[in-house]
């Protein structure tokens, strides 16, 4: 791909079989099982997925070698239309492997998951020039080692730094939070780091580390933000939910859409809540992500009518051209840092303390 990237995911890739278990199920018995299917799936990998199936030029760089499971992992990136230019060859290395199984009452999933061939990136695998032309990154925190190079590789750049953060050694999550511009964690997580009981005490605690946009989310309950000083909440959305695989993946992909199309804060949590509830309707966490052209038929009655007419203007604009030129910085208002509104993203996140401990 010669152009350059509008969102680059870095992170673990995993080949999920999911089902869900049929009413009469019997251990010890072989069980006809209609909803199983095998699919590609993780944080930043799934996440990726979402602005791609949208028409935006993403790639995704992770460690995958010449087996089954790696060559089924590139097939469905390249499925959704991300690219697989950026993969690095690793003989032996091959994706997580995990089996997710779905209640068939609440639709939560149960993950079992095996990094047994799982390859780490090294630092020599980052193409830090790509990187540093790139709009968007999506990070997670099972490549943290990787997420912070990369965070380093594009600081000074007008690049965009998007963390799924799920887990991990807090020291390292705390620093990621305070070099990237925007950070959406987990309540489970959030909760963690702060020891905090609510998702707005957590959010007033994080935002000690960085004044980039800071968000949690917490399943059915909705998602939160600091919005300047205050906290601002954004409902999840009713859906008859089957599968609930892939929600905060595709939360950051809708958030990260919006990031692209110069949308505010509040229709970036909205339209990532939108998407989410959309994936739910489906097993599986990449099943139902729209193309550009099925956006359109799709409903958005539920959306505020600010945020419904950005939806129905993007739906209605050929990917390609709803594009910026590549490598054009992303204006002041996509940049929504408390206090005053920074001319160059680079200049703001200069200005960012070193970061306290929580
Ligand atoms: N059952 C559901 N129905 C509708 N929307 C949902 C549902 N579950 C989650 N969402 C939406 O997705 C957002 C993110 O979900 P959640 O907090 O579960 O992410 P997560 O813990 O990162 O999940 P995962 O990593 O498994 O995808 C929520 O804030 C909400 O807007
Ligand atoms: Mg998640």
């Amino acid at each position: 791909m010669n152009q350059s990237y509008d969102l680059i995911g870095v992170g673990l890739v995993a080949v999920d079989i999911l089902w869900i278990t049929p009413p009469n199920a019997r251990a010890g018995e072989k069980n006809n099982t209609p909803q199983l299917i095998m699919q590609g799936g993780a944080p930043a990998g799934s996440g990726t997925c979402g602005p791609a199936m949208l028409g935006y030029r993403a790639g995704f760089l992770a460690r995958l070698g010449d087996n089954i499971l790696s060559n089924i992992a590139r097939d469905e990136f390249a499925a959704r239309g991300v690219s697989t230019d950026l993969f690095v060859n690793a003989p032996n290395a091959e994706p997580a492997f995990a089996l997710v199984q779905i209640d068939p009452k609440s639709a939560e999933r149960t993950v079992y998951y095996n990094l047994s061939r799982y390859q780490q990136l090294q630092a020599a695998d980052l193409p830090v020039a790509t990187l540093r032309k790139a709009r968007t990154l999506l990070l997670d925190s099972f490549e943290i080692d990787a997420t912070l190079a990369a965070l380093d590789a594009v600081a000074g750049t007008p690049v965009r730094t998007i963390l799924d953060l799920e887990h991990g050694d807090h020291d390292r999550i705390r620093k990621a939070i305070a070099k990237a511009t925007d950070s959406i964690l987990p309540w489970g997580l959030a909760r963690e780091l702060t020891r905090k009981k609510e998702p707005g005490e957590a959010l007033a605690v994080l935002r000690t580390l960085t004044k980039g946009n800071l968000l949690v989310t917490d399943g059915v309950r909705g998602s939160w933000a600091c919005d300047g000083q205050d906290i601002r909440h954004q409902p999840a959305f009713r859906v008859s939910a089957v599968d609930s695989t892939g929600c905060g993946d595709a939360y950051h992909g809708g958030y990260i859409v919006g990031v692209l199309e110069g949308w505010d804060l509040g229709m970036r949590m909205e339209f990532g809540a939108w998407l989410a509830a959309e994936v739910a309707k489906s097993l599986g966490g990449r099943t139902n992500l729209p193309s550009r052209q099925e956006l359109a038929s799709r409903n958005t009655d539920m959306l505020t009518s600010a945020t419904r007419a950005v939806v129905r203007k993007l739906a209605a604009t050929p990917a390609s051209s709803s594009l910026m030129p590549s490598g054009k910085e992303l204006s002041g208002k996509n940049t929504d840092m408390v206090g005053p509104k920074p001319r160059a993203l680079i200049r703001t996140m200069d200005a960012i303390p070193s970061p306290s401990v929580l």
